[in-house]
């Protein structure tokens, strides 16, 4: 269309904006499928008439309520309802918004509370984004990957000491309920407040108490500004639920390929395990084992082949994944506990008997594994960790011995008494993070026979000593700051740092 005159001066400013806006009014024909709901239930609805839709393309409702398409059949879609069922009926209209479910990301994300289409939930204004990225991403290549090298430092010595976490590892933690989970990722969060590690968590299916819980503790110990949360509790729409994990990836990814270092954790994916089989079992698709569908296994694997640890190519950045997975009666052999056990880099279990018997956190030593970590890890730690694993082992077996007495062996009772000072090292309690540092004066102490008679009940005050005791000895800064070769000096120095620590805790025995 042209107008006449528009430029002379003079005219109506008005009427100006008027024919500017006209301007930009596309005219002509356009078509539109528009799809029919034949069906709606529990958060999924069929759609008829819309041939053309992809697998995971966002659709709208004449109300507005969003959906996912999750299943591509011959003559109909399903699709997952991503908000509130009511007002979606049969017969409703719906149409393609010609995008795919995606998420914001960016630094801007960095404190927030979001859910998985980046939508607020804490009382903040809205995200500032760098980019919508969709929440499927294909997974690194195998060439764009990189060997993991970098430790990520939990402070949770268990872990650090013996099942060390590398940067771009998958490791599971997984245990019955209320076993400490949750803890260990929360504690984990927590100690990367000053590194260089963003951190992701995302709560899938949970109850509202307790996200706000290990939101509060991050945010308490003053993590939450590198920290960004994704929210889907129990109460959200199973839609919601299911997209969590893939948006959290996303938004981590975000860091990863900017030659960045983050770290997500998935609390939990036996929750997503058991959303996925909600929808798959109302869009009738064939249930396998345990009545999951044929399709859970990859489900999770594509998810966690996202993290990764990048080449120096492509920046070298590092995306580390802690999923967490609970099961029942102790029974690791589940479907869904084996499938997420192949899929990772090794696993921590936790263990019921052990966390009711105060050793906390609870880590089954013996179950627990990590396959790549060991790489990553600290030598000087690797040195003085070498035999922990094995004196531990050994020192339960013989401890389910002695009960039945008559152990009157001197070696024996040495072994047990050491054995007994590992178990309280190793137990930790929360929000108690050890500096690698601390973590190896512990173990090379240990090694040298300097806890032998430290009373057990002590070993704590000893822990919380030991730090300020380091920090003042002039010789040990450099090793401090940062750990390498440890020489002989270095540990013998390190070794006294802990006789003083136990010294001042003031309860050496004789
Ligand atoms: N190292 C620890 N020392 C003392 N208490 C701990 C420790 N770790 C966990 N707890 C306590 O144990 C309880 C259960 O922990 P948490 O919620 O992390 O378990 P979970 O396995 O995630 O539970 P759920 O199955 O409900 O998700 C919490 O009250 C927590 O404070
Ligand atoms: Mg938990």
């Amino acid at each position: 269309m042209k107008r006449a005159d528009s430029n002379n001066s003079g005219s109506d400013p008005a009427l100006d904006g008027l024919f500017e806006a006209i301007d930009h009014v596309e005219l002509g024909t356009r078509s539109e499928a528009i799809g029919r709901v034949t069906q709606v239930a529990d958060g999924l609805a069929h759609v008829s008439g819309l041939g053309s839709a992809r697998l995971g393309e966002l659709l709208a409702f004449e109300n507005g309520a969003r959906a996912f398409v999750l299943n591509l059949e011959v003559d109909s879609i399903q699709a997952v309802l991503l908000d509130s069922v009511e007002g979606v009926e049969a017969g409703a209209s719906v149409r393609r918004l010609h995008e795919l479910a995606s998420v914001p990301v960016g630094e801007g994300l960095l404190g927030r509370m979001i859910d998985p289409l980046g939508r607020v939930l804490d009382e903040g204004d809205p995200v500032e984004a760098a980019a919508h990225e969709p929440v499927e991403r294909p997974a690194p290549a195998i060439i764009d990957r990189d060997f993991v090298s970098e430790p990520v430092e939990t402070g949770i010595l268990v872990i650090d000491a013996l099942f060390a976490i590398g940067r771009g590892q998958r490791e599971l933690i997984i245990g019955e309920r209320a076993t400490g989970k949750t803890a260990i990722a929360v504690d984990t969060i927590i100690n990367q407040k000053d590194t260089d590690i963003v951190c992701v968590y995302v709560a899938i299916g949970q109850r509202a108490s307790a996200v706000r819980r290990a939101v509060d503790a991050i945010r308490e110990k003053g993590a939450a500004d590198r920290c960004i949360f994704v929210v889907a509790p129990a109460t959200a729409e199973p839609g919601l639920r299911w997209l969590a994990p893939f948006a959290g990836m996303t938004i981590a990814e975000y860091f990863r390929d900017r030659g960045q270092h983050a770290l997500i954790v998935l609390d939990d994916l036996t929750k997503h395990a058991t959303t996925h089989r909600e929808l798959s079992l109302l869009a009738r698709q064939p249930p396998g084992r345990e009545a999951y569908p044929g399709d859970i296994f990859y489900l999770h694997a594509r998810l966690l082949e996202r993290a990764a640890k990048l080449s120096p190519e492509k920046g070298g950045g590092s995306l580390t994944a802690l999923p967490i997975a609970e099961i029942e009666a102790g029974n690791l052999s589940a479907y869904i506990p084996t499938n997420l056990i192949s899929i990772s880099d090794g696993q921590i279990v936790l263990s019921n008997q052990l966390f009711a018997a105060n050793q906390r956190p609870a880590v089954d030593v013996g179950m627990s594994v990590s396959r790549v970590g060991g790489k990553a890890q600290l030598d000087a730690l690797k040195s003085v960790a070498g035999r922990v694993r094995l004196d531990y082992a050994q020192y339960l077996e013989l401890r389910v011995f002695s009960r039945f007495g008559g152990f009157g062996d001197e070696t024996l009772k040495r072994r047990i008494a050491h054995g007994e000072r590992i178990g309280a090292l190793l137990a930790q309690r929360r929000f108690s993070p050890l500096r690698p540092v601390d973590q190896i004066a512990l173990l090379a102490a240990l090694d040298a026979g300097a806890l032998d008679h430290v009373p057990l009940e002590a070993i704590d005050a000893v822990k919380d000593a030991l730090p300020a005791i380091i920090d003042s000895a002039p010789d040990l800064a450099a090793f401090r700051d940062k750990p390498g070769d440890m020489d002989d000096a270095t540990r013998a120095a390190l070794v006294e740092c802990v006789r003083q620590a136990a010294a001042s805790a003031g309860r050496v025995a004789n």
